[in-house]
């Protein structure tokens, strides 16, 4: 091979990723092989923690339609239609014609960045947030710009605060509906002076709203969803992860909205996109209209679980941050506490797993995150441990 380029061990930049070394992981692995038992609160697969599924549910893709392979850019009909009936139910007019299938939320993004991006280009999204957005933008070769969100007893996002991470190659905004860990809203008022940027910047707006119906309560401030309402091209991102409590049947939707021409012209690239890798299996498409019933008995069972374990982190005095939904609880720790070495101490000391707040960006330490989807009696021996560890008591 004289004279040949060395290729092997020269991977492509969009995996230039800093090695973080994960101090929490590694001592979680060395409790487990050491056989010890630990209370795990960030546990927030729903397939992990006791929530019982309709027996059977599983033979919904054994369909006869899905014998034959019928290829579709956006979808089968059957299942966009299944979705459009879901938003009727929440009073929300979507034409099953602008929705298109995919495997899951992450692919979606995926999707929509090779759609609206050039390598380089940007796209604007919250801090903190979601932790996968960073690595997803990364393989699409976009970098992501954070927007803040600030808490001053509720969350906010200050438009001027957009507007001033804005660069001429930024392509979108990402609203996280409600946020992944803040549980916090977009609301129409904030929603507004972003239109009007999008409308002279020309960026489309993206709205991830897996978590949309797991709100703590009504709010009319909020915007549902905001593909059935903008006046600038926009999407909105659902799925069965979260709202059938199923990550494991793989499969998401786009809903496309804004004005009719561009609308189209996403819908056309969406179409060319999905047309490339057509990820979304057709047994699970056939399947989707029983699938998505499931959010009637399993999501009504994470709505109330969440609600519990809210209700314990007030009974039992966790200094929580005000949320409005979501599978989440931000816990602020006292004043200078480090949430990593917290984290570290609680899991090596009390055996409570958590998360520290950095792996979500927070901008200042001392918050933690939990999920509020592990069983009542888990969660709450849990947090009385927590709480001993961070009062000292
Ligand atoms: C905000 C947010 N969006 C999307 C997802 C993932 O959804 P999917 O399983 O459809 O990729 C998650 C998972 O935790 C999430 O927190």
């Amino acid at each position: 091979l004289a004279g040949g380029v060395l290729w092997w061990g020269v991977l492509s930049s969009r995996l230039d990723f800093e090695a973080v070394e994960n101090r929490l992981t590694e001592l979680v692995a060395q409790k487990r092989r050491a056989g010890v038992a630990i209370l795990d609160l960030t546990q927030s697969n729903p397939t992990r923690v006791g929530l019982s599924y309709p027996p059977g549910w599983e033979h919904a893709p054994a369909n006869p339609g899905a014998r034959v392979y019928a290829p579709e850019p956006r979808g089968l009909l059957v299942a966009r239609r299944a979705v459009a009936d879901y938003y009727a139910e929440r009073g929300v007019a979507a034409d099953p014609d602008h929705v298109v299938l995919c495997a899951s939320t992450s692919e979606a993004y995926g999707m929509l960045f090779k759609l609206l991006c050039d390598p380089g280009d940007s796209v604007l999204a919250p801090r903190p947030s979601y932790p996968l957005l960073e690595p997803i933008a990364a393989l699409e070769g976009v970098r992501l710009e954070r927007y803040p969100l600030r808490f001053d007893g509720s969350w906010h996002i200050d438009p001027d605060e957009v507007r001033s991470r804005l660069d001429p190659l930024a392509k979108a905004i990402v609203f996280v509906n409600p946020n992944n860990p803040t549980g916090s809203y977009l609301k129409r008022h904030e929603l507004e002076p972003l239109e009007e940027l999008a409308l002279r910047h020309g960026l489309a707006l993206i709205a991830d709203e897996v978590f949309s119906e797991y709100a703590v309560r009504t709010d009319p401030a909020r915007v549902p969803v905001l593909a059935a309402s903008s006046r600038v091209p926009a999407v909105s991102l659902g799925g069965l992860s979260k709202l059938a409590g199923l990550p494991q049947v793989k499969v998401a939707w786009i809903l496309v909205g804004g004005p009719p021409a561009e609308r189209d012209r996403i819908l056309g690239g969406l179409d060319h996109v999905s047309d490339t890798y057509l990820s979304c299996s057709g047994p699970m498409q056939h399947a989707l209209p029983s699938l998505l019933d499931l959010r009637r008995s399993v999501g009504a069972q994470i709505a109330s679980r969440t609600g519990e374990n809210r209700a314990c982190l007030a009974e039992l005095g966790a200094d929580v941050l005000a949320d409005e939904g979501g599978w989440c609880a931000v816990l602020r720790l006292a004043d200078g506490t480090d949430d990593e070495a917290f984290a570290l101490d609680l899991l090596a000391g009390q055996d409570v797993l958590i998360h520290p707040g950095y792996l979500y960006d927070f901008s200042e330490t001392g918050f933690v995150v939990v999920s509020l989807l592990p069983p009542p009696s888990v969660f709450r021996e849990g947090i009385a441990r927590f709480l001993r560890a961070a009062t000292g008591s």
